[in-house]
């Protein structure tokens, strides 16, 4: 349990959840918060401060709460970390938040790298140390696989022998897998799909929404009306894991960070806004996939522009019509009246899609993709 004096060891605190949930740690009064970060032309230091400007102005803390930057790869044996580190960390750890992954849809062989390998050298690391850590793992709600118009709960999950839509989603699911057949102390959490809310940073709302700014060029799309996603913001994911870990007896070890049922939008729902906020002056057309044939196709993927960006946008559309909500009723009832607030997509979607919704970026991004 996360308390007063805890040691915290993290990974992936130059990304997204991972920077964000560093940012609320320092503010709890907990003991040394280690980031092991990837040294590049600047030092692991510089990285933190450079990621830590990305969220904006934050809560005052005292200097000696922040992250000691540990230089290190989770893919290298003892994470890369130099023999001074690696004692300082495996004697004084009592906690140990991964949430370093390869999350590129493209890049297999590094997913595998650093999601299968990363998580082997997490476990060996978390059994060498001596006051017997939790290990705690950012997985993935898609460790589902390829699933569709479901309401799965965390037992129905994990999936790493079914067909996965890459192999990001099915190297989490392996990675998960090791972790939980471990035998070490454990908590997983699998937020679904998790947007930069409140996050003044461009590129991190980039990440996901990119190719929106794109979708008023064309004007139907093959995308279920009726589908919703199950999104949520990352402050609510940082919070839920701090309150988890703030948990005395914790239930399980393995918890939903999603929507849910509660709140999730339906794209038809969503759309009317959409318009409003492209200035779209005709209704954008959703299409059941089922009902997307040949001739919508001719008709709405004219231009070489429109099959470019059609080209672009494919690798998103499994993932848009999965129709799968990830239920967060376990979360609910462990957290009770400390669940942090949820709010709906269209509540926070729009400001985000104001940071990247200049035409130029997107087309640069797509000619940067060669598509
Ligand atoms: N974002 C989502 O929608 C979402 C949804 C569900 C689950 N998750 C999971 O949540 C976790 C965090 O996701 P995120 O969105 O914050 O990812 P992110 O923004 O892509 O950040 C990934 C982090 O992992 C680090 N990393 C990558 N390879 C590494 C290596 N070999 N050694 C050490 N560090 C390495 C990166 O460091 P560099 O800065 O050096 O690249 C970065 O800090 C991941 O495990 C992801 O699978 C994310």
């Amino acid at each position: 349990m996360l308390h007063n004096g805890s040691n915290v060891f993290t990974t992936g605190a130059t990304g997204l959840i991972g920077g964000e949930l560093v940012r609320t740690l320092i503010t709890q009064p907990i003991g040394k918060v280690w980031a092991l970060v990837r040294p590049t032309d600047d030092s692991p230091a510089e990285r933190l401060s450079q990621r830590r400007r990305r969220s904006g102005p934050s809560a005052a803390v005292p200097a000696q709460r922040f992250p000691v930057a540990v230089a290190g790869d989770v893919t290298q044996e003892r994470l890369g970390m130099s023999p001074e580190d690696y004692e300082d960390v495996r004697r004084n750890v009592d906690i140990i938040i991964h949430s370093a992954a390869e999350t590129s849809f493209l890049r297999a062989s590094a997913c595998r790298s650093t999601n299968i390998a990363g998580a082997k050298n997490l476990i060996e690391f978390t059994r060498q140390c001596t006051r017997r850590p939790l290990l705690v793992c950012l997985s993935t709600a898609f460790v589902s696989g390829v699933v569709a118009n479901a309401c799965l709960s965390e037992d129905e999950g994990c999936r790493p022998k079914d067909d996965h839509h890459n192999e990001y989603t099915h190297s989490k699911a392996v990675a998960e897998e090791l972790v939980r057949s471990s035998g070490l102390p454990v908590l997983v959490v699998r937020p679904s799909v998790v947007l930069s809310a409140g996050v003044p940073d461009e590129q991190f709302a980039r990440a996901i929404l990119q190719f929106c700014p794109l979708l008023k060029e064309l004007g139907a799309l093959p995308v279920d009306p009726q589908a919703r996603p199950d999104v949520v913001p990352v402050q609510f994911v940082v919070d839920s894991t701090i309150r988890l870990l703030q948990t005395p007896h914790r239930r399980y070890d393995l918890y939903h960070i999603s929507c849910g049922l509660d709140g999730a939008m339906t794209y038809e729902e969503l759309r009317p806004a959409f318009e409003r906020f492209y200035h779209m002056t005709s209704p954008m057309r959703l299409v059941a996939p089922r009902h997307w044939n040949k001739d919508l196709h001719r008709t709405y993927i004219r231009t070489p522009d429109q099959r470019r960006i059609f080209a672009t946008i494919k690798n998103y559309l499994p993932f848009l019509n999965m129709n799968v909500l990830f239920d967060n009723t376990r979360l609910k009832q462990e957290l009770g009246d400390r669940f942090p607030p949820l709010p709906r997509l269209d509540e926070y979607l729009f400001g985000l899609l104001e940071m990247v919704s200049h035409d130029r970026i997107a087309r640069r991004w797509l000619a940067a993709k060669g598509a």
